[in-house]
């Protein structure tokens, strides 16, 4: 008998792992969603972060037995039919990735925060974004590529 069926994605996974097990665990090792990433697991970096119903969650801070029924959504989770989301596409055509390690937590962030927050100024990104670190430094791309997803534009300024 599964002990946890988890909701990821809109679909329901059947999961059998320790109580304690990170829901970052469980995504990648059990399920075989890779595209969430272990940065430190500690909680203080953002490349594992997730949705919980629509909150930027750390997954390697949240144990399974912690899920319940809440809605994960993964990096993978995102795209619907292919399509990706406009901040997805506005990701692209700023090229805001270098060696992409910590950008689907970016994403994930970034997009919670837009749900959130339409129209986000520098001070509401600088202060969603705190908790996502880029080793590359890619911080100016991604306050842009989230102004350009809030504005609707498309393509490189
Ligand atoms: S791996 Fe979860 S916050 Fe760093
Ligand atoms: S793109 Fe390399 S750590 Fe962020």
């Amino acid at each position: 008998m599964p002990k946890y069926t988890l909701n990821v994605n809109g679909e329901p996974k059947a999961v059998d792992v320790d109580a304690d097990t990170p829901l970052l665990w469980v995504l990648r090792d059990t399920i075989g969603l890779v595209g969430t990433k272990y940065g430190c697991g500690m909680s203080l970096c953002g490349a594992c972060t997730v949705h919980i119903n629509g909150q930027a969650i750390r997954a390697c801070g949240t144990p399974v037995s912690a899920v319940g029924s809440g809605k994960v959504v993964t990096i993978e989770g995102l795209a619907k039919n292919g399509e990706l989301t406009p901040l997805q596409k506005a990701w692209c055509d700023h090229d805001v990735a270098q060696c992409g390690y910590c950008q689907s937590g970016q994403i994930m962030s970034a997009t919670a925060l837009l749900a959130s927050n339409p129209k986000p100024t520098d001070a509401d990104i600088d202060a969603a974004m705190a908790g996502n670190i880029c080793r590359c430094a890619t911080y100016p791309r991604i306050r842009l590529a989230i102004h350009s997803a809030a504005e609707g534009k498309k393509g490189v300024e």
